[in-house]
């Protein structure tokens, strides 16, 4: 018997320690008793980091929609598989059933069917967190295409990029977005990406917001016609376990986004069951993620996790300032939410406004929180425990990564003891390491390192889509047979960890993940900039905001820096999007260089933080003269 479900502490260490002693079985169980295949596998496991490759349930087939939507339909036929919460408080939300949702994914599917979408063709989905965002990532997943959500917040410059890096022949998006009180063209958007992508030969279009928009000729469909024409039932795409299920983008320290692949069978696995025991979801709860499904999270855990559960999985179009700081609790007491999953960004902005936005309604129904993306501090995990959870609803702070594709370490609610902002300790399955300098794991407790994982588990990304070497280069170089995270972490006396950051050039901005190079990269297009740096420096509701040391040529006769300034976040929101825009912009006169030319971020982090009294030996620098002059003049 598989241990799907823990439901206390000595149950996890039971599980986990059978998970690392024994994980092939450990997996074939949860494998073989709780989901639905086609055809059985030959294999459980095979991997070797080395190269790096990992097999999970070789020869297994399946479809995920399968398991997601039609096992639940005799059961759960009727139960609301999603709940969707408008932007505007006053449109009426809307229940989809599981029924509705396996017609609604079945006409879609035909739909990519009769536009030539088949297994394997990518399709890009850049739509904001209506029904049809859900529906359309089923869609590809029961046909076999697969799909590359982009988050519409996103550029066209970074949607084109990301079109074009997995030659997407179809786009999904709509006529446009609510976002609190206004409103966003995102048809313009995909428009002005398009004129840079050769590979797409439709654009179907979602009416959401009912602007004018530019149909192209030939190109462009509105979306509800053909749904309504198209036939209610579609047989899904037998796959195999290892067949491609998406890509996801992430930034990475140093040039383009990496697609990140993830698979079908091992994705689909970890994901349900970590969602089954990080939330302890019960038949009736109603679960409610924050996310956006452009993301991550929002992949696992509003969409494939809950639903391979049958669990009702809520998703919100809105804003949590909309219409006002109270909109999240208002839909809590609406739809009587039992989980609660949210970014510490989002905990921190609604605590700086105070509790009074709290106070109106009735949480009485949480009985789990969680946050995921970023370290929570202290005090915005002791906020969120006492005027959200009021003391009673445990909080699950959990690690993991676009990479990882589901949580790894995090508290098991009403199992593990909480310890505020602690991830505390790994999920069955997971073997984590702390490695030293020197390429060593450091054993025992109380100690901190980089963190590494040193053996499978099921949903781990394969590969980066169209670059295995920088796959490889990227995770598995840095420590011999390990994947390495890219962040920093420590061990305390009882074994739980702590996540304390990124270790590379990754900055995390509101939850976000911003590469260095490419915001400079964007910010040196600039004509009138010779060169720049970006680091991170603390912010209260952010975490960390992005400043940026910029070193100009001649601005110009007449014109004023802070039109420079203004111009270079005009540049970033057009390359990247708003997320990446800078907080201070310092002019210099250079930038702290080594001999070999390399720009000392160590220094301009330090000052950034305001933490100058240490900032080491300055003498070897090429140029020590400049740290003085940025000092002087940091903002
Ligand atoms: O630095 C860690 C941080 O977010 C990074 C992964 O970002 P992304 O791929 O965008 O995925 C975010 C959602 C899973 C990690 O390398 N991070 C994520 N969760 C936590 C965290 N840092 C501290 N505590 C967490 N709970």
């Amino acid at each position: 018997m598989s241990n799907y479900h823990i439901k206390n502490l000595e149950e996890y260490f039971q599980v986990y320690r059978k998970s690392v002693r024994n994980p092939e079985v450990f997996w074939e169980e949860i494998a073989e008793e709780h989901f639905m295949w086609r055809k059985k596998w030959n294999r459980v496991l095979s991997w070797d980091f080395s190269k790096p490759e990992v097999k999970w349930f070789e020869g297994g087939q399946l479809n995920i929609t399968e398991n997601c939507i039609d096992r639940h339909l005799y059961t759960r036929g009727d139960k609301t598989a999603i709940l969707f919460e408008p932007n505007n408080p006053d449109e009426e939300a809307l229940h989809i059933t599981y029924k509705q949702l396996h017609e609604r994914v079945c006409r879609f599917a035909n739909v990519l069917k009769e536009h030539g979408i088949n297994k394997g063709d990518r399709v890009c989905i850049y739509l904001p967190m209506i029904p049809e965002l859900a529906v359309s990532v089923l869609a590809c997943a029961r046909i076999g295409a697969i799909h590359s959500v982009v988050f519409a917040g996103f550029s066209a410059h970074a949607l084109a990029t990301r079109i074009n890096d997995a030659d997407c022949k179809m786009v999904i998006t709509s006529d446009g977005s609510y976002r609190g009180a206004k409103t966003i063209d995102l048809k313009g958007i995909v428009d002005d990406a398009l004129e840079n992508c050769e590979s797409v030969d439709t654009v179907l279009v979602v009416k959401r917001i009912d602007s004018d928009v530019t149909m192209k000729e030939g190109r462009d469909l509105w979306l509800q016609p053909l749904l309504d024409e198209a036939y209610v039932d579609f047989s899904p795409e037998v796959m195999n376990a290892e067949d491609p299920l998406f890509i996801l983008y992430t930034s990475g320290s140093t040039g383009q986004p990496k697609g990140m692949v993830h698979s079908t069978a091992g994705y689909m696995i970890y994901s349900a069951y970590t969602f089954k025991n990080v939330f302890q979801y019960k038949e009736n709860d109603v679960y409610w993620c924050t996310a956006d499904i452009g993301w991550i999270t929002g992949h696992s855990y509003i969409v494939y996790g809950p639903l391979a559960n049958g669990a009702t999985t809520v998703m919100f179009e809105g804003v949590p300032s909309y219409p006002d700081f109270g909109r999240f609790w208002e839909i809590v007491e609406k739809h009587k939410i039992t989980q609660f999953y949210t970014a510490p960004t989002a905990i921190r902005a609604l605590a700086k406004e105070g509790v009074e936005h709290l106070e109106k309604y009735d949480l009485s129904s949480l009985k789990v929180l969680g946050t995921v993306g970023e370290p929570i501090n202290e005090e915005a995990w002791h906020w969120y425990d006492d005027n959200v959870g009021k003391k009673k609803a445990p909080i699950v702070d959990t690690w993991w990564q676009t990479e990882t594709g589901g949580i790894m370490i995090t508290p098991i609610p009403f199992s593990t003891p909480t310890k505020p902002t602690y991830a505390t300790l790994p999920f069955p399955g997971i073997q984590p390491a702390l490695m030293d300098e020197n390429g060593e794991e450091i054993q025992g407790n109380q100690v901190d390192g980089r963190l590494c994982i040193k053996y499978p588990w099921p949903s781990m990304a394969r590969t980066i889509w169209g670059n295995h070497q920088r796959y490889k280069d990227t995770y598995f170089t840095a420590f011999n047979q390990m994947y390495f995270t890219g962040d920093g972490a420590l061990r305390d006396e009882v074994g739980y960890y702590r996540i304390t950051g990124r270790v590379d050039d990754v900055i995390i901005v509101s939850g976000h993940n911003l590469g260095t190079a490419p915001i400079e990269d964007a910010i040196n297009e600039h004509p009138a900039v010779a060169e720049s740096a970006i680091v991170g420096f603390p912010h209260d509701i952010k975490g960390n905001a992005l400043y940026g040391y910029v070193t100009l040529k001649d601005i110009g006769e007449g014109r004023k820096h802070d039109n420079v300034r203004n111009e270079i976040n005009q540049i970033i929101t057009e390359q990247i999007g708003p997320i990446a825009k800078l907080d201070k912009i310092q002019f210099t006169n250079g930038l702290p260089k080594t001999r070999s030319g390399k720009i000392m971020r160590r220094i301009l982090r330090k000052i950034a933080h305001k933490d100058t009294d240490n900032l080491g030996d300055i003498s070897t620098l090429l140029n020590p003269e400049v740290v003085q002059s940025i000092m002087d003049n940091a903002l």
